[in-house]
């Protein structure tokens, strides 16, 4: 939608037609968020900037297919590493030379992802935050074997779409996960001892830290799962970390399939 929106052709990419059409239609419904308050005197120009916007914009369910013409692909699927090295490794057979590939994963190494392929100069992290049309971050992740030009292709891509980059280096969660994951469990674990009400700490860290979602919130809005698999894959590389430990409720939620906001419950109940 950004990428779109800020004047490149996109080509988004799923597992079927079912999920290609939800995504248009979630994107749609984001577009006229973001147009009424840029284009609150301008209802045509609005509807004009939607119009452009979804012309940049085709899907597709066959990757292969279709990255023969991309000049930047950006991997956003599952956060499994055996997954995600599947498709960078089929792709780096049919993308053209010069195509950089850069991976949205949250908490994965890069340097291994870029292992999958044979362009580890043309590959790099590009980490966006939810929700993507609002927060302004990009997370630009240059590995050893990121060549200067490729790292400096990612920090200008990420300026071209609106958003303002930082750099990190590749490290489990980089900068904002690094952070914001193991303080969420924490938050998880506060409430597991009983010590406080979910209700609580979220008001708790919205009226007391200023945060504009509680980790409850935040955590349901992330997804669980996702949340679980950042914590699995770094407990499994630190395991007598305690900022990493599992979390009993967390893995008992994701088991019993509420995985937050996009199930209709997590740690909250959805309409
Ligand atoms: N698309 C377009 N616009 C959106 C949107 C979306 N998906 N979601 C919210 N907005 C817009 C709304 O339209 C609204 O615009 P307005 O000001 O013109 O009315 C504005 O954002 C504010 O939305 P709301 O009034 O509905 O609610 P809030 O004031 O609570 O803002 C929020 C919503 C921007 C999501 C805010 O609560 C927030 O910043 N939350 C924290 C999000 C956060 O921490 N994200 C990082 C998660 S970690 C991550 O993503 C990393 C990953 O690897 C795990």
């Amino acid at each position: 939608q950004v990428a779109a929106a800020s004047g490149h052709t996109v080509v988004l990419v799923d597992q079927s037609d079912e999920i290609l059409k939800k995504s248009t239609k979630g994107i749609e419904e984001s577009l006229k968020r973001v147009t009424k308050k840029k284009f609150a005197d301008k209802p045509e120009a609005g509807a004009e900037f939607i119009e452009k916007t979804l012309k940049n914009l085709t899907t597709s369910t066959d990757a292969v297919a279709v990255v023969h013409s991309t000049d930047l692909v950006i991997e956003a699927i599952v956060e499994n590493p055996e997954v995600k090295n599947e498709l960078f490794k089929r792709l780096d057979k049919f993308a053209p030379e010069h195509t950089i590939f850069a991976s949205n994963t949250s908490s994965l190494q890069i340097t291994q992802l870029a292992n999958s392929t044979t362009r580890q100069d043309r590959f790099g992290g590009l980490h966006f935050f939810n929700p993507v049309p609002m927060m302004k971050l990009v997370e630009v992740i240059k590995t050893p074997m990121t060549s200067q030009k490729t790292f400096e292709s990612l920090m200008d891509f990420s300026k071209a779409v609106g958003k303002s980059p930082v750099s990190c280096k590749d490290t489990p969660g980089f900068i904002v996960n690094r952070l914001l994951v193991p303080y969420m469990m924490e938050a998880v674990r506060l409430f597991e001892r009983g010590d406080a009400s979910k209700e609580d700490i979220d008001v708790a860290m919205k009226l007391g830290a200023g945060y504009p979602m509680g980790p409850f919130e935040l955590l349901d809005y992330v997804g669980l799962d996702t949340s679980k698999y950042i914590i699995d894959g770094w407990h499994k590389l630190e395991p007598n970390n305690p900022l990493f430990a599992p979390s009993p409720l967390l893995n008992k939620l994701v088991e019993e399939k509420k995985l937050g906001k996009k199930t209709g419950e997590g740690f909250y109940k959805y309409k």
